[in-house]
């Protein structure tokens, strides 16, 4: 039986004094044992984020594939399992669209965080523009293919995949959960065709794109939608334990 997960991706956001309050509050919660709940700081706060916590887990927003070396302004996936920190989103559409990440580097960073002992995030979603000509899930059939294609079957089993089209990011327009659940179905479909049916009911496949306290229940009553990845509503505490409780 997969699990329930919220993430709450906090992205370019806070201070130290947010970071701590938050904490303070999330530490006094005791979440469902069937939902898991993890919130990704700004690296900068991510060691004594991980401190603090107790009732959440805590992960990176990014991470370099490389172990070391000259790489000025990243930070790598063995950093990331030294401070325990256990969880990476990789391949947003922030990082895919500002950052020019493509889906081989996307892929690179999937492996290393696995060989690793880190559990990827595997960011995937279409456009607009994608959405428009009808031919999206060519784009997230691709992104999930290739963000897969360094991996063998065994440890596609440890990825989480979110499907996060990217119109509904900070918009404020949620894809509807029957739009929502299309996709999941898909992705989960195409990850059976690549590695079995076995893992691929195993994973967790999250949405992200506008959740919020109001229609966060219904995207997960979904049967393929096991949680979300929350951006803007993750960094309001009520409104970020509100979604908790949805799911
Ligand atoms: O990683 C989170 C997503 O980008 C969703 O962001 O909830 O602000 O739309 P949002």
């Amino acid at each position: 039986m997969r699990g329930l997960i919220v993430a709450g991706n906090w992205k370019m956001n806070g201070n130290q004094q947010f970071v701590d309050d938050m904490l303070f509050s999330l530490n006094k919660v005791e979440f469902s044992e069937s939902v898991e709940v993890i919130v990704f700081p700004p690296s900068v706060y991510l060691h004594a984020a991980r401190q603090q916590a107790k009732t959440v887990k805590v992960g990176a927003q990014n991470i370099f594939f490389e172990s070391s070396g000259a790489y000025t302004g990243e930070i790598s996936p063995s950093m990331l399992s030294d401070i325990d920190c256990r969880y990476v989103i990789l391949g947003h559409s922030e990082r895919r669209a500002i950052f020019s990440e493509d889906d081989d580097l996307i892929a690179k960073k999937v492996v290393a965080s696995i060989e690793n002992d880190l559990v990827p995030i595997l960011c995937v979603g279409e456009t607009l523009e994608d959405r428009e000509s009808g031919r999206f899930f060519e784009v997230i059939a691709r992104q999930v293919k290739i963000g897969l294609s360094l991996l063998q079957a065994e440890q596609v089993a440890r990825v989480i995949v979110a499907y996060e089209p990217v119109w509904a990011i900070g918009t404020g327009k949620t894809a509807s959960p029957l739009q929502a659940q299309e996709v999941h179905g898909l992705i989960r479909r195409l990850v059976a065709e690549l590695v079995g049916e076995q893992i691929s009911e195993s994973i967790s496949i999250l949405y992200g794109g506008s959740v919020n306290a109001a229609n966060a229940k219904e995207l997960f009553s979904q049967p393929d939608i096991d949680g979300g990845l929350v951006g803007g509503a993750s960094l309001k505490v009520d409104e970020f334990l509100a979604i908790c409780s949805a799911a």
